[in-house]
This record gives C-alpha cells, sequence and structure tokens, in this order.
C-alpha cells in the first residue's frame, strides 16, 4: 500500500517524482504529495484525490523547482484521505519532510510524548510522529538523526526523508515494505516499486529490512541498523517501460487479461527441458521430499484461491496432503508444523505482509518454504528457502490476472514435478501432464478468442444487485476467484458457494432475481451440478454455466453458456478464469467502476 518515491539529481526533481507517482497509483490513490528542497526550504503540494490531481497544482511539477524530493500516494490506513492527511509530513520547523509507507504501531505513545514536550500536530496519521523526531534528534548529523528516529518506531515503515539543512541528499529506511534504489547516471532514486524507476533505470539494489540508505546525485551508500555501510548487489531489471504501460487498452487489467497467453507461457516454458520439469532456482532431492508428511500452502485473496487449485491438484497427483490457510488466519493460529512440513507460500508482489508474517512463523517452527511469487527480489522471494518466479511480467491494474493465472501455471509445474519424482504417476501420465501443461497458453488464447459474446452477457446482467457462483472441487475453488473478481471491481455482491453446500442454507437467498454462475468444467461431477442448476432454478433463479466447449448437456440446463477449451481435467481452473475475469470486467465497465483502481484497494497490502 502507499507508494514512495525519491529523487536527486541535476535536473527538476518534481515532473520525475510524478512520472513516478504514477506508476505506483496502483499501491494507493486516494491522496498524493510531493515535496523538493528549492535551495532554501521544502516546497510541498498536496491534496486528496489522484495524482492526475497533483500534477494539476503543480502544472506536471513545473511549479516546483528544486533538485531533489520525496513523493506519495496514499492508501489511509491512519486518518481519512484528506488534504492535510496526505504526504509528506513537515517538521513543525519546516525542515524536515517525510514520507512513509507502512504503520508505526506506537505512534499514539510517540505522539503524546512529543505533544508533552510541546510539537503540534497538524495531522491524524501515524506518520507526522516521524517528521517531529527527526526534527527533535537533529544533530547536524542526518544520518545519526535518521538512525536515533528509526529506533523509536515500532511497525512498519519504509521513509522516505529531505532536510533543508542537506541540500541534494535523501535518505530512506526500510523496514518490513517494500523499498528499491535505483541507479542512474548523476542523479539517483529509491522507490516502492521498480516500475517507478524503469524509465529512468534498470540498475536497481533491493534494500532489506533493517537497512537504511543514503542518496546523494553522484552516490548511494546503504548501511545496516547499527550506521554499519554495506556493500549491496546490483541487480539489471530485465522488462522494457512498456511492460508497465497501457499498450492501447483502455485499461491495465483488459491488457493483462489479453497478456495471459505469453504470461503463462513464460512460467512454463522455461521449466520444460526434453520433456521433464526443471526448476532453476528450486530442486528438493526425492528424499527430502518424501520427508514431509504434509504440505501448507499459504497465501491472500486471489493467490490463496491459487492455492486452494494448488491443493486439489497436488492432492490428487501426489497424494500428499495439503493444508490450504489464509495467511491472516494462519499467523495468529498454534499451527502443527515442523520440518516434516513444506511451506508453500504464493504471492503475486512478494510484499503481502500478512503472508510474510505467516511465512516467518511457519519457517521459525522449522517448515521449508517454497515461495511462488512473481516480483523478482521481493521480500517473500528473498526470505524463502527456494522460489519458483511466475515471470508474469509488471501487474499494474489492482484485480490480478495474469498474476494469478501464473500463480496456477507454476503450481500445475511443482504438482507434476514432485509427483513423477515421488513416482506417483508413470512415465506416460507425466508425459501427459506435461503436455497438457505446455498446452496452457494456447487454451488461454482459445477461451479468449471463444468468448466475444461476455462483453453482450456483461450488458444483460449488469444491472445485478446480487449473484452466486457455485461449482464443485476444483470449479469450486475457481468459482472463489471468479465471484472475488466480479465484486472487487463491479461493486456488486456475489459469493462463491460449493454447489451442494447451497441446500443447507443459503439458497434461502435463491430468488428469480438471482444469476447464479455454475462453473461446470469437472466432467465427473457434471450430473451433480446439473441437480444443483436445477435446484436454483426451481426456485426461479437464472443460470449462466460455464462447460468444456462442445458440451450441449448444458444448453438444455443454462440460460446462457460460457464454454471453456478442453484440456486436462486437474488444469481447469486456468482457461475457466479466462470468460471469468472478461464477465468481471466487462459488468464493470458497463456501470462505469473504475477499473484499474477499484475504491478501498491497492494492489499490494504491506499492512496488517
Ligand atoms: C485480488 C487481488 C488480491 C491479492 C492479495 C494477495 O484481485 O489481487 O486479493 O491476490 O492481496 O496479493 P499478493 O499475491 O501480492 O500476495
Amino acid at each position: 500500500m502507499c507508494g514512495i518515491v525519491g529523487f536527486t539529481g541535476c535536473t527538476q526533481a518534481a515532473p520525475v517524482l510524478l512520472d513516478g507517482l504514477r506508476r505506483l497509483e496502483y499501491r494507493g490513490y486516494d491522496s498524493a504529495g510531493v515535496a523538493v528542497f528549492d535551495g532554501e526550504r521544502i516546497e510541498m503540494v498536496k491534496a486528496s484525490g489522484s495524482v492526475e490531481h497533483l500534477a494539476e497544482l503543480t502544472d506536471g511539477g513545473a511549479k516546483l523547482r528544486g533538485t531533489s524530493g520525496i513523493a506519495h500516494t496514499r492508501w489511509a490506513t491512519h486518518g481519512a484521505p484528506t488534504d492535510t492527511n496526505a504526504h509528506p509530513h513537515l517538521s513543525e520547523n519546516g525542515r524536515f519532510a517525510v514520507i512513509h509507507n507502512g504503520i508505526v504501531e506506537n505512534f499514539a505513545a510517540l505522539r503524546a510524548e512529543l505533544e508533552g514536550e510541546g510539537y503540534v500536530f497538524a495531522s491524524e496519521t501515524d506518520t507526522e510522529v516521524v517528521a517531529h523526531l527527526l526534527e527533535k534528534y537533529y544533530d547536524g548529523d542526518l544520518k545519526r538523526t535518521v538512525m536515533r528516529t528509526a529506533s523509536r518506531l515500532e511497525g512498519s515503515y519504509v521513509l522516505g526523508v529531505l532536510c533543508a539543512d542537506e541540500p541534494g541528499r535523501l535518505f530512506c529506511v526500510k523496514e518490513a515494505g517494500p523499498l528499491i534504489l535505483g541507479l542512474g547516471v548523476g542523479e539517483n532514486y529509491f522507490a516502492s516499486d521498480v516500475t517507478a524507476l524503469v524509465s529512468r533505470t534498470k540498475n536497481v539494489i533491493y534494500m532489506d529490512d533493517g537497512e537504511f540508505a543514503e542518496l546523494t546525485s553522484e552516490h548511494i551508500t546503504v548501511f545496516d541498523r547499527t550506521g554499519r555501510e554495506i556493500t549491496k548487489t546490483v541487480s539489471h531489471v530485465v522488462w522494457d517501460i512498456e511492460a508497465a504501460e497501457k499498450g492501447g487498452y483502455d485499461h491495465f487489467m483488459m491488457k493483462e487479461i489479453m497478456e495471459q497467453p505469453r504470461a503463462v507461457k513464460s512460467t512454463v516454458e522455461p521449466r520444460i527441458r526434453d520433456g521433464k520439469i526443471c526448476f532453476e532456482d528450486f530442486d528438493l532431492s526425492r528424499a527430502e521430499l518424501e520427508s514431509y508428511n504434509k504440505i501448507v500452502i499459504t497465501a491472500c485473496g486471489s493467490a490463496y484461491h491459487a492455492g486452494m487449485v494448488g491443493k486439489y491438484v497436488i492432492e490428487s497427483l501426489c497424494r500428499i496432503p495439503v493444508e490450504c490457510e489464509l495467511a491472516s488466519e494462519l499467523r495468529y493460529r498454534d499451527p502443527i508444523i515442523d520440518g516434516h512440513t513444506l511451506l508453500i507460500v504464493v504471492s503475486q508482489s512478494g510484499e503481502t505482509a500478512d503472508t510474510i508474517a505467516a511465512m516467518r512463523e511457519c519457517m521459525g517452527r522449522g517448515a521449508h518454504c517454497l515461495a511462488i511469487v512473481n516480483v523478482v527480489g521481493s521480500t517473500i522471494a528473498r526470505l524463502a528457502d527456494s522460489v519458483i518466479y511466475t515471470h508474469a511480467g509488471p501487474e499494474i491494474a489492482v484485480a490480478t490476472t495474469k498474476g494469478y493465472t501464473t500463480q496456477l501455471a507454476a503450481l500445475y509445474l511443482f504438482a507434476v514435478w514432485a509427483a513423477g519424482l515421488l513416482g506417483r504417476i508413470d512415465e506416460a501420465r507425466y508425459a501427459g501432464l506435461v503436455s497438457s501443461i505446455r498446452a496452457l497458453p494456447s487454451q488461454v488464447q482459445r477461451a479468449i478468442d471463444l468468448n466475444v459474446h461476455v462483453k453482450y452477457l456483461a450488458e444483460r446482467w449488469h444491472e445485478l444487485k446480487s449473484l452466486f457462483f457455485i461449482g464443485r472441487n476444483i470449479d469450486y475453488a475457481a468459482a472463489m476467484e471468479g465471484s472475488l473478481k466480479l465484486k472487487e471491481i463491479s461493486y456488486i455482491h456475489s459469493e462463491a458457494y460449493a454447489a451442494g453446500e447451497l441446500k443447507h442454507g443459503t439458497i434461502a437467498l435463491i430468488d428469480e432475481k438471482r444469476l447464479v454462475v455454475a462453473l461446470c468444467c469437472q466432467e465427473a461431477l457434471f450430473d451433480k451440478m446439473v441437480s444443483n442448476i436445477q435446484e436454483v432454478k426451481a426456485r426461479g433463479a437464472k443460470v449462466l454455466g460455464l462447460a468444456p466447449e462442445g458440451n450441449r448437456r448444458i444448453f438444455a440446463e443454462a440460460d446462457d453458456v460460457l464454454y471453456v477449451p478442453r484440456g486436462e481435467q486437474l488444469f481447469t481452473a486456468l482457461p475457466e478464469m479466462i470468460p471469468l475475469q472478461l464477465f468481471a470486467y466487462y459488468i464493470a465497465r458497463e456501470n462505469g467502476c473504475d477499473i484499474d483502481k477499484p475504491r478501498n484497494l491497492a494492489k499490494s497490502v504491506t499492512v496488517e
């Protein structure tokens, strides 16, 4: 949540900072602000609303002179999204400006202490304590001041600090949130995400928790918590800025839906050599794999839904018990996890706070952790024992699409690889599954091509107030994701139910105003789904059925039909999601919703 960016160089800072903010807006978009050092003092403009609004107020940054500065786009935690609560926050003497991503958990105590000393607070935010602490501790040594200030903070805080007494110098601090340094020529940067940097540099340093950095136009110096200078590896970002732009589409979400054939291919192809699955960055021997008596998958939101699909597929192929649990629940339990547990953590961003906490909890109990992650160099990728990168490329739309489908592809690869290694499937089945995985990109393309009439269905159904998604087994796991996709971008209430469970209570809500989306892609369970369809139709509901291409029976049962390309039954959740993503997209568009930036949401949930 919240995007931060910092720049120091020889050109005007504000336009560069605004460009960075535009690319970070997916992280939070209720207010934005920028502060630059103009040679004498800190100039600041901030306001509720979008980065575009901030750009208007500053004439694209032209109104703010100065060649070093910091900027922020906010997802409110403490205090409403008002002009005053927007970041940056200034110290009382106006000599410090600070931006923050995270939550200062002890802010109430710090605020009381500072107010007791006479500091006057302008905002309701937790962040403002940082600005006052910087002023309080400043003794002419900015590095020492930043360290002292950070040592007073509890919780999660990624900070950017600008000081009017230290021209051209910026500091940034990382504790539990993403922070990346960018190395330019005669200019340097920091940001929450590489997407804010790639238009200016591809040479980056991924910061670790407890580290902080000093930036001038010529140098970047990184320190550990004790203030000791440390040497960090410079990484090279492999994708281009076009990957983080809309490329002619109206929305990032549509662009990312359309990118899925290529994204899934990028997950799959590098891992299949001579018909065998192999991972460049992850390997376990058969003896190691056999030593695990269970697998625990943990994640949040859509990544959790991918994990639910993974549970069905891994159990079916490997015959190892798999639990899939929400990270926000797992982190506060006393889970039965030890060195015989293989933990699989799934995350697009690699920065989700609950997922990181659950992961730490389980690793602390001895679990070996395999992370399935998209963002290279992210916190989860670096904490895990092993990583399978999904290589989906940057995902900007808040609602995940290619992030989710590539997670499924990685889980399928893992399941087939593990089943082969453990000898739970014979060679012919292994070869068949590998070629089914290789067929996924073209199946996804076919799912896109098959469903030109999704838009028409969305026009017909967009006024609905509430609907249900039902399915059994893998279709149930897919129903959860289909339902989330719709509700998060269209704000229409929707629930996913295991089809057989409706009659145990929820069927009371079914009436002639309800649409039920019935996922019927598990052919062995088709007849059971038909019974459930009949139950809801008997109560007046309309049914939109999803079934494998060529299934004629579905037309007799459902009012409308979406076809899903045929393929391996275990892998249906992946092509099945394409029409559901499109359905959600077109409904949201019909309803005039802000598709890429749905209300109340942010892409990377780095707070609890
Ligand atoms: C929904 C969505 C979220 C994320 C969740 C986990 O479209 O994107 O539910 O899936 O916040 O995020 P990651 O995968 O980054 O850990």
